[in-house]
Formats: structure tokens, C-alpha cells, sequence
């Protein structure tokens, strides 16, 4: 397998209801997943990039959360809508979505 350019975490953390820190698993993340997925096949781009699902990344309170190196640019409250964007704009294009990018001081 060659070294991915780019490398995308999707957090699909659950916890149960009512859990203080809430998660990204009650904010739809699973659709933001599989919408990865989706977008990533039917544009054969799994050979330069990879998606990994993961556990909590840390913002939890800015779900659905995605993190993408090398740049390491941690992206909140992503929707399925949203997939797309980051996809052409920021894999393929090298530009990150700056309206999607956590504040500072939350990450
Ligand atoms: S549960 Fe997704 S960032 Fe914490």
C-alpha cells in the first residue's frame, strides 16, 4: 500500500444518553463515516488517502468531529453535507475549509 498524502480520522464515538460530554455518535457522525466511504470509492481516492474511524478525538461538545493530517486540521460539527466540501476543497485541493474548523481554543 502507498504512504497516504493525506490521512482522515472520523471520531464515531457513542456514549449512552445523557453523558455529560455527549459524543459524536448522537450528532450523526455514522452518516458523516459513511459518507467518506461513499465519496472516497466512487472517486477511487483510496490510494491516495486514508480514513480511519476512531474513537474520541476530544471536542466532543463540536460533534460530529473529523481530523486530518498531515496538516492537522480538526474539523467540528461536520454533517454528511459537508463530506463533499472537505473532500474537493481540502483533500483534492490542498485548501482547508476555514468555516468548518474548530475555534482555537476548543482544539
Ligand atoms: S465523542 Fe467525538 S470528539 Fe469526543
Amino acid at each position: 500500500m502507498p504512504r497516504p498524502e493525506k490521512h482522515v480520522f472520523v471520531c464515531t464515538q457513542s456514549r449512552p444518553e445523557g453523558h455529560p460530554r455527549g459524543s459524536c455518535g448522537i450528532k450523526g457522525c455514522a452518516e458523516v463515516m459513511n459518507e467518506f466511504m461513499t465519496q472516497m470509492q466512487t472517486r477511487n481516492l483510496f490510494e491516495k488517502i486514508a480514513l480511519t474511524n476512531t474513537g474520541c478525538l476530544g471536542p466532543c461538545m463540536m460533534g460530529s468531529s473529523v481530523l486530518v493530517y498531515p496538516e492537522g486540521v480538526m474539523y467540528g460539527k461536520v454533517t454528511k453535507a459537508d463530506v463533499k466540501t472537505i473532500i474537493e476543497e481540502h483533500l483534492l485541493g490542498g485548501k482547508p475549509v476555514e468555516k468548518l474548523i474548530v475555534p482555537a481554543e476548543v482544539w
